[in-house]
């Protein structure tokens, strides 16, 4: 595991055996999240001089998919479902329900990084709606009730 602000000399231990993988870049970025739990801007010159490629180009790929992360990830990660099942079955009010209990708007993470919140279009749940996910699990049916208690124990983990 690299620590948060992983040095050059670390970056290209994880790298450098990976620069014959086709699509070389994604793959690179994959371990690094993998490792640091987000993409830290120190990885960007040392990944644009391995691969030739511009510091803006590297940039553009971190920034275009919505899977890679530029800051560590809050320690409760909340993904709502809003798509059409969900909101059909009480979604709307179960998301803002949960915007208020967070103070949080849908997409945003709290000042102190502990708790973020986002938006996902349908978890395979559509029969058991409303669904979300906390921390990567997913739970159906979630009434606001339900919702204060998963955060509750999430919030209590370690
Ligand atoms: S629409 Fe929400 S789980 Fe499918």
């Amino acid at each position: 595991m690299f620590d948060t602000q992983p040095s050059r000399e670390e970056i290209l231990a994880l790298i450098t055996p990976l620069k014959d993988q086709p699509g070389p870049l994604l793959v690179m970025l994959h371990a690094i999240q993998t490792q640091a739990g987000y993409v830290p801007a120190s990885v960007i010159p040392v990944l644009a001089d391995e691969l030739n490629l511009s510091r803006a180009e590297v940039q553009g790929v971190v920034s275009f998919y919505h899977h890679f992360r530029d800051r560590p990830p809050a320690r409760v990660r909340i993904e709502v479902c809003r798509a059409e099942s969900c909101q059909a079955l009480h979604g709307d009010r179960l998301a803002a329900h949960v915007e208020q209990r967070t103070q949080l708007r849908f997409g945003e993470s709290s000042a102190d990084g502990s708790v973020s919140l986002h938006p996902v279009y349908c978890l395979g749940l559509c029969s058991a709606s409303p669904a979300l996910m906390i921390d990567g699990a997913v739970h159906a049916r979630v009434t606001p009730e339900r919702f204060d208690e998963l955060l509750a124990q999430a919030e209590a983990k370690p």
